[in-house]
């Protein structure tokens, strides 16, 4: 009996375990680095980074955001990432990362004049969404632009099935991703015979955020930041890209925002 996981972290985790290089952490597919590129140099385009920001970017992926940063020649860049093991991948690269969930960003109030966030939340737990942006409120400095990028607005379809054998998992892995996934499905399904471990597949396919445009303001505005803008993401398509803003003066209490 094989039994579906749709935790996110979960998936990351397995995805650094098993990955051959290091875009496999961006999740976008093997043949896609052009694409996470293209998508990086718009980030760096619609913050405006510069030589005097702190930016830190939340669920770095493979770091392409950060290695732009250094390129740039900005004060500062860290990336967070979802578990120690994406950590260690990405480390080796001699970029600045550590471990950290967008509902507890593990940095002092005001650390970041720029903060990313793309690809990410759209698989948040929907009731951690309202902590992690007002987690970005707090390490926000005053006036600091933040980006989130990749908002379904609306549940788009899982496009992974449920799978009732063993065998129907395996031919829907050769079928869609060739013969590298299914021998690999093949391997760790050996594995879980022979060490007992519960048989668990992570498809990291489930969408557990989307918002309109309307819903995604009025949740930003309630953390206490301001939407500037919105644009249909590069890709997918069906996404939203948002730029916004923690206001230079607030009324919010800061240590009162982190719950
Ligand atoms: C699809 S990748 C996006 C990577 C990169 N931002 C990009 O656009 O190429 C998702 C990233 O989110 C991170 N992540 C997953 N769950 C997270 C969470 N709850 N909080 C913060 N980051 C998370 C993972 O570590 C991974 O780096």
């Amino acid at each position: 009996m094989i039994s579906r996981s749709d935790d996110y972290v979960e998936y990351c985790r397995e995805t650094a375990k098993h990955a051959r290089d290091l875009h496999d952490l961006a999740l976008r597919g093997r043949d896609k680095q052009d694409v996470t590129r293209l998508i990086h140099l718009h980030i760096v385009e619609a913050v405006g980074l510069g030589a005097d920001d702190d930016l830190v970017d939340i669920g770095c992926g493979d770091g392409i955001l950060l290695r732009m940063a250094q390129q740039l020649g900005v004060r500062s860049a860290l990336g967070l990432l979802a578990t120690e093991e994406e950590v260690g991948l990405v480390r080796r690269s001699a970029l600045n990362v550590r471990q950290g969930l967008a509902d507890h960003i593990p940095l002092p109030d005001q650390s970041a004049s720029v903060i990313a966030c793309n690809g990410v939340l759209l698989m948040v737990p929907r009731e951690k969404i309202p902590a992690s942006l007002r987690e970005m409120f707090r390490i926000g400095k005053p006036g600091a632009r933040i980006f989130i990028g990749e908002i379904p607005y609306a549940q788009p379809k899982d496009p992974t099935p449920n799978f009732s054998t063993p065998r129907e998992l395996l031919s829907y892995l050769f079928r869609e991703h060739g013969l590298r996934s299914w021998f690999g499905m093949l391997r760790r399904m050996a594995w879980w015979k022979i060490s007992g471990k519960p048989a668990v597949i992570h498809s990291g396919t489930t969408v557990t955020f989307f918002a309109t445009p309307g819903e995604f303001e009025a949740l930003a505005t309630t953390a206490g930041l301001q939407l500037l803008r919105h644009w249909p993401s590069d890709f997918p398509k069906n996404r939203n890209n948002y730029l916004l803003r923690k206001p230079e003066q607030t009324n919010f209490r800061e240590n009162a925002q982190a719950s």
